[in-house]
This record gives structure tokens, sequence and C-alpha cells, in this order.
């Protein structure tokens, strides 16, 4: 049954949102035993797949291990999540290392138990399985969700934008500015909007019509 909307506003579903803390767990994964908190310092993907041997997730492991250079480039670590089992995990990185000559390095979560996955929101109230639904959770260094995406289960995620996305971060956190529409590494990025009129008022003067987007000229200028 449906949570009545003043039930939602009391008791939310747990999920992790944009600029919280990224909620601490362990658990046992293909790499051994994995503590979020042991990836401060870096940045992390951690992503769900509904479930293993199916064959978007597959395309997805593959597409996602041909590019592990591009995410170590940018200091991010990639941690892999579903409700199957550590031998379902097992056997399937196996049965996918045979087929395809991919080894999946990265690690994979295990939570049959569904506690990670309920706590990130991963598995969706209305939806007509208990299998996780495919989150990706950009968390950054100091342990921030910084942004995340949800897709159903078949609809594959696009490993280019999932890169742009964390390229797209580490740009606006270098040099405060904000990335539009499409951007790409390498394009123009702007600034962030006006925080007052005055400031407004500025853009205007020097830009005209144009103030909104105002290009970050240098990346040092904002
Ligand atoms: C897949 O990964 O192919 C898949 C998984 C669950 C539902 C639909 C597709």
């Amino acid at each position: 049954m449906p949570q009545a909307v003043t039930d939602i506003a009391i008791n939310p579903p747990p999920s992790a949102r944009i600029d919280e803390l990224a909620p601490e767990f362990e658990a046992r994964t293909t790499r051994g035993l994995v503590r979020l908190s042991d990836y401060r310092g870096r940045w992390l993907l951690l992503f769900s797949h509904p479930a293993d041997f199916t064959p978007v997730c597959t395309s997805e492991f593959i597409a996602l291990q041909r590019a592990t250079e591009q995410f170590d480039a940018l200091g991010c670590a990639l941690l892999g999540l579903s409700v199957d089992s550590l031998y379902a995990h097992i056997a399937w990185v196996r049965d996918i290392e045979t087929r395809f000559g991919v080894r999946i390095a990265f690690p994979i979560v295990e939570d049959i138990s569904m506690a990670i996955s309920r706590l990130y929101g991963m598995i969706h109230d209305g939806s007509a399985t208990t299998a996780t639904v495919r989150s990706v959770f950009f968390i950054d260094p100091e342990g921030y969700v910084r942004s995340l995406i949800h897709y159903p289960a078949t609809v594959g995620r696009s490993v280019d934008e999932l890169l742009r996305v964390v390229n797209a971060l580490q740009e606006s956190d270098a040099h405060n500015v904000a990335t539009p529409e499409g951007w790409r590494p390498g394009d123009a990025a702007v600034l962030p909007p006006p925080l007052d009129q005055s400031e407004a008022d500025r853009r205007e003067a020097a830009q005209g019509a144009a103030w909104y987007y105002t290009v970050a000229q240098s990346r040092h200028d904002a």
C-alpha cells in the first residue's frame, strides 16, 4: 500500500541525497571486506544493478571495466552492488571473463539483506520487484553525495555520461564554475548565478543580454 503523503513528510523513505554525507556501511565484496570510509580521499562511484547474469547489467559492467583507466585518471574508484549473494557475484564475474575476456577488477558488494540498498534508496517501494534499480551515487573525497541518478532496470546507463558528471563536478569544485548543457571536459564553463542584484547589474553592464551565460574566461577568473 502506498505511503500517505503526511506519513512521508514525517518518516521520509531512507535515501542518500545531494550534499549529504553518504551513509557508512561495511560489506563483503568480491574483493574482500569494504567500508565506505575506506574511500575517503578519493572520488567514488557507488552503483547498483538489478541482478547478476542479466544482459543490460553485463553490458554495463563490461563498459565500466573498459573505462577504469579513465576513472583512475580522475581519482575515482568504482564499487558495484546488488542484492545477489557474494557467490553469485563471483560466478558472474567468472562468466563475464570466460565469455567476453573482460576481467571485472572493481569490487561488487553483496547486499542480500538489502540493508545498504534500502539505506541508499536503491530499492523503490512502488517497483514491482525488490531488485535494486540502476542507481549511481557520485561520492566526493570527503564522503558527501554530490550527484545521483536512478534508471529503471530496462535502461542501461551511459559510461560516457558517468565520466562527464565526475569531470563536471571536479571542474566546478576546482574553479568555482558551473557547467552548461552538454558540457564536455575542455569546453567553456559558466559563472554560477549572481548572488545579489548588484552583481546581476554588473554582469548586465559588462555583457548585456548575454549576462546569463557569463563564460568563465579562464579557469582562474571565477
Ligand atoms: C538486464 O540487466 O538485462 C535486466 C535486468 C532486469 C530487468 C530487465 C533487464
